[in-house]
């Protein structure tokens, strides 16, 4: 199995996914470390809880974002991770960040990209009287919430739908669909990976 590292700023219900995901033995990853940007981040009790080794780095311990995503690298090469998922991570990160990872890196995001990159996604949907929303996992590159996607599912959004509720219902089916994704980039149980996607549209 490939060695993965998970990347949080925050609750951390996507890592838990993963992780939860990842005790399967047939699952392609075995995640060996989380990162939070956040020492406050909800999710480091959670992997911890897990055994999983969860390691701050917070920004302003570092004087630039070089720096500190050098010694994110630094770490990540130590402990030997050649796969990484961010989760909830709120920080753009960098070319150079990348570069190790090319291919190996990616992320989940709350709305059918490229609709609605960045924040509020779920009230700008709403806002633009949208009838679905969804989430989507995508290769990692420079640009917010940019890059090649592996994989999408879909959720309705419901007459009187608040941002919350609207929200909670597509983190349910990105807990599903970030697994799926991982097991698809690895090649995988496609037959499977296609019925979930039809699962999550209700
Ligand atoms: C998730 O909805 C994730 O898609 C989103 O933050 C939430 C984190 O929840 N990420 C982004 O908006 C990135 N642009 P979690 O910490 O419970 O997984």
């Amino acid at each position: 199995r490939k060695r993965g590292a998970i990347l949080i700023s925050g609750g951390g219900s996507n890592m838990v996914a993963l992780l939860e995901a990842a005790r399967d033995p047939s699952f392609p990853v075995e995640f060996v470390a989380v990162v939070s940007d956040k020492a406050n981040a909800g999710g480091l009790a959670k992997a911890e809880a897990l055994g999983v080794k969860a390691t701050v780095f917070e920004r302003r311990t570092y004087g630039s974002k070089a720096d500190h995503e050098q010694a994110i690298l630094d770490h990540l090469a130590a402990e030997g991770v050649e796969f990484l998922c961010l989760a909830g991570y709120m920080r753009l990160v960098s070319g150079s960040f990348i570069r190790p990872f090319e291919g190996r890196i990616i992320n989940i995001h709350p709305s059918l990209l490229p609709l609605f990159p960045g924040l509020h996604t779920h009230q700008r949907a709403i806002d633009a009287g949208m009838k679905v929303s969804g989430c989507t996992v995508h290769h990692v590159t420079e640009g917010m919430d940019e890059g090649p996607v592996i994989a999408q599912a879909v959720v309705p959004v419901l007459t009187g739908d608040t941002a919350e509720a609207l929200a909670a219902r597509v983190l349910t089916a990105e807990h599903k669909l970030y697994r799926t994704a991982v097991t698809r980039l690895f090649g995988a149980g496609t037959a499977t990976d296609d019925r979930q996607m039809l699962i999550s549209l209700g």
